[in-house]
């Protein structure tokens, strides 16, 4: 498999890629080695960048070289460098950028260390002409060393805070404070930069970047040759630059000379050293370079795909990595994801949980269960979330948003890895509920009496079971509804754009998720063993329609009712059904458009949104995913969508239709350019749900097209795509917001689930492959993925090549032996499974 990425670079594309490691480094790379470099929110050694900045060289990692007196930057930004083209390869996760000329060959390699906080670039020149050239280097990258917050506040100031010390191939830099929203701290960051060379030494340190301009810019510094500073030189007070000059060499033809670049952050100076000690060894890089991409191998190996051609298998391979990145970098610190504080979403927590559940990690029950602790005793959940699992944080400015979508995903994340593990006791795990004063679905504010954001109880920490944590969420998300009957809006769903209806907005798609969530649950009461369920008592209330919705805020805000109650579970379950009728009606009776697809929202005037002319995918995808029409309606609902939304040139399903107007009483999304992120681009994370669904109805014609225009996208050079899936294509069909998408989990589900048909009910394993001819390579096509802890091989086996509709499963063999199993609680062994033709 060739799973490395190789390009010809002919111009700037503007990609990049992550580089990440598990002591909370963080950086981007770019082929012009631009991005940038941080450990952790405020802490960034190299300046933050947004997308133009991918763009912007100047002040990015660089070496100047003179080559026999000609300037050739490492990160190719002079005029001449800027039209040649040069080689880019791409792994995960490193980068190697070899370029060449009349003269020499210059090869650089990016990554970095798994267990050092360091980023390491090794540069290989060779000289590759016939006579002798002269080369002279100067390292040169500007140490940012601060939070982003000071790009534009106190950037001056805070370069006032910086102590610079030289040491022996190195710049080092320890701000005195640190300026930022957390007020002025004394700082305990080290920011470090160093260089060597295995042919010279170094001969100038220049520190500050005062002194390393002299009179130039920071493109054509002047002060290259300065030798004002030297080993043990203390400067304070100046922006810090870690540029050093080595001294001239002569290279014979064909000889080559090693430099490096070795930026770190550390909190501690002996860590710093021990680093150095270890990296101004080259054979080290080198072994560390292996170390990382096999620890990447390593970890990106829970799933594998042999499907369609080799192109989809390493396609799929980067989609495999995408949910571990995004575990790491939640939606924050890449270039396009200029927002947040980095962390992750509630909805992001329980979505990229889903590909950990693949990965059969051993503490995803527990990172599951600890998760329940951010449920208010309102349904409304907490959405600042700490480092370690199960944190949850008050909100710094007590100003709390509520997304109508949050109660709804835990069911389904839940339920998976119930269905994987059979693992039912999860549900009777007692949680305790949180509890930062916030009450009536975070509309009202209480003093609170907890100091730890813990429900307390007569002085006691209050639980309820997982179970009761998940009937309250659905049965708030159910109840909550506006004056058409469908759940509330609030401020947005997973459309977070949508944030300018909470008075009077109403989330149609929404609706039906919790509808279904609560046949889910009923369908989960009836297997368990127990006969009664234990829940509070105004909960029981609730769901028994003794009380409305308001009642119960206001009893459980003064922490009434909480007193625990039995409830028959048959009795239980029957009336969850019965609600969810009740809502399907009401689906059917006001949210259906000309027939054909299903309306999206009401908007803060009370207003539905679409008309006959209007779509928006959002609502066809949850009534597909979430069993609302029949078949026959959503074949009409698959059509009408295509119709629509689809358009192949730009990657599939756009999110929605053009409205044509800022819609103020919907939300921010409509003020984007249509085609754009929320407002009418090729969404993948919703496209690909909605493809889910329409697999789910075995439209696998229309599923397939879906999926195939989704991922090609990412192929097309014009994408500017490099690897896996973005967030979203805009109206040219160009990929943005790389790598951090909740796509990822639900390509992955969507393969598993849909197209492989691994049926995992329970804990009980079946098959209904849902593959069509292209899939299959020679008449083969082969998942390997975790059954209940164990790996194994599913080949299904299509010998006639056979499309989708014209084959059934003919026989199944296990270890070389056929079973008439067609269900199976326990399987150890790699499957073969025979398609052949209806009988
Ligand atoms: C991003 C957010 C996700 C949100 C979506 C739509 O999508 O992470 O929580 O629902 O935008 O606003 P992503 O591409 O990361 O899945």
């Amino acid at each position: 498999m060739g799973e490395k990425i190789k390009k010809t670079i002919n111009y700037n594309q503007g990609y990049y890629l992550p580089l990440v490691n598990l002591k909370g480094l963080v950086g981007s790379v770019t082929p012009y080695l631009s991005g940038d470099l941080k450990k952790g929110y405020y802490n960034y050694a190299l300046e933050p960048i947004s997308e133009l900045g991918l763009f912007n060289l100047s002040n990015k990692r660089n070496i100047i070289f003179y080559v026999d007196g000609e300037r050739l930057d490492l990160n190719g930004q002079t005029d001449k460098q800027l039209n040649e083209s040069f080689e880019y390869e791409v792994d995960k996760l490193s980068q190697v950028i070899t370029r060449n000329n009349e003269k020499i060959k210059m090869e650089t390699t990016s990554f970095i260390s798994i267990n050092e906080n360091v980023e390491i670039h090794l540069v290989r020149i060779v000289n590759t002409s016939k006579k002798i050239i002269s080369l002279e280097a100067v390292t040169s990258v500007p140490m940012y060393s601060r939070s982003p917050e000071n790009i534009h506040d106190h950037r001056h100031v805070t370069s006032l805070l910086n102590i610079v010390e030289v040491v022996e191939n190195g710049i080092i830099n320890k701000p005195t404070l640190t300026f930022d929203e957390r007020g002025h701290k004394l700082n305990d960051v080290i920011y470090s930069v160093h260089s060597f060379c295995d042919k010279a030494k170094v001969s100038n340190y220049i520190p500050i970047i005062d002194e390393y301009i002299s009179g130039g810019t920071m493109m054509y510094p002047k002060g290259l040759k300065s030798s004002k500073y030297n080993v043990g030189s203390i400067i304070k007070g100046y922006e810090c630059m870690g540029a050093m000059r080595f001294e001239n060499i002569n290279l014979n033809p064909g000889e080559e000379v090693n430099y490096s670049i070795i930026i770190g952050v550390e909190d501690e100076i002996e860590k710093i050293n021990n680093n150095i000690n270890k990296y101004s060894n080259f054979e080290n890089i080198k072994k560390e370079l292996k170390n990382v991409k096999n620890f990447y191998k390593e970890l990106n190996n829970y799933i594998n795909f042999n499907v369609e051609s080799e192109k989809r298998i390493d396609q799929l391979k980067w989609v495999t990595l995408q949910p571990i990145l995004r575990r790491y970098l939640g939606n924050s610190y890449l270039p396009h994801h200029d927002y947040g504080h980095g962390g992750r979403g509630w909805r992001d927590l329980w979505q990229d949980l889903l590909s950990l559940i693949y990965s059969a990690d051993k503490s995803v029950s527990e990172s599951i269960y600890e998760n329940f602790a951010g449920v208010r005793i309102d349904g409304s959940n907490a959405t600042i979330i700490g480092e370690k699992v199960g944190e949850f944080k008050s909100d710094r400015n007590q100003i709390v948003r509520v997304w109508s979508d949050h109660g709804a995903w835990p069911l389904l994340t839940t339920k998976l890895y119930i269905d994987e593990t059979g693992d039912l006791d999860i549900l009777f795990k007692k949680q305790k509920y949180f509890e930062d004063g916030f009450t009536h679905y975070s509309k009202m504010k209480k003093p609170t009496s907890s100091d730890n954001n813990i429900l307390m109880l007569n002085g006691k920490v209050y639980e309820g079971t997982i179970l009761e944590h998940l009937l309250l969420q659905n049965l708030i998300g159910y109840f909550n509804i506006g004056e058409h009957g469908f759940t509330r809006l609030e401020d947005a769903d997973w459309n977070d754009g949508l944030d300018m209806a909470n008075k009077k907005g109403e989330t149609i798609p929404f609706t039906m998720f919790y509808l279904e969530n609560l046949r889910v649950l009923a369908d989960i009461l009836s297997k368990i063993d127990q006969s009664n369920i234990e829940i509070f008592e105004s909960l029981s209330k609730l769901v028994n329609e003794e009380f409305n919705i308001f009642d119960y805020f206001n009893e459980v805000s003064s922490n009434k009712g909480l007193n625990k109650v039995n409830i028959d579970k048959n009795i239980l379950s029957n009336k969850l059904k019965s609600l969810a009728s009740k809502r399907e009606e009401t689906i059917l009776q006001k949210a259906i458009i000309n027939n054909q697809y299903y309306q999206s929202y009401v908007d803060n005037d009370g207003n539905f949104l679409d008309s006959e002319k209007t779509m928006s995918l959002t609502a066809q995808t949850m009534a597909l995913m979430n069993n609302i029409p029949s078949k026959d309606f959503a074949i009409k609902v698959a059509e009408a969508t295509r119709d629509k939304l689809f358009d192949n040139k730009i990657g599939g399903y756009r999110l929605n239709s053009d409205y044509k107007k800022i819609l103020t009483n919907m939300g921010r999304a409509y003020g984007f350019a249509y085609g754009h992120k929320e407002n009418g681009a090729v969404f993948c994370h919703m496209a690909t749900m909605y493809t889910y669904g329409l697999y789910n109805y075995d439209l696998v014609n229309y599923g397939n097209e879906a999926v195939m225009t989704l991922l090609n996208q990412a192929l097309k050079e014009e994408s500017q795509v490099l690897a896996g899936v973005p967030e979203y294509y805009n109206n040219q069909g160009k990929g943005k917001y790389m790598f951090l998408t909740g796509t990822a989990s639900w390509l992955i589900k969507l393969y598993r689930e849909q197209i492989f048909g691994i049926n995992m009910n329970y804990g009980e394993l079946s098959f209904n492959p849902k593959l069509v001819k292209n899939d299959f390579i020679n008449g083969v096509a082969e998942i390997e993925t975790y059954i209940k802890n164990k790996k194994i091989k599913i080949k299904y086996i299509n010998q006639k090549e056979l499309d989708f509709g014209k084959y059934q499963i003919s026989k199944i063999v296990i270890c070389n032996k056929e079973t008439n199993d067609r269900v199976f609680k326990e399987i150890g062994e790699n499957v073969e499974v025979y398609l052949d033709e209806f009988n």
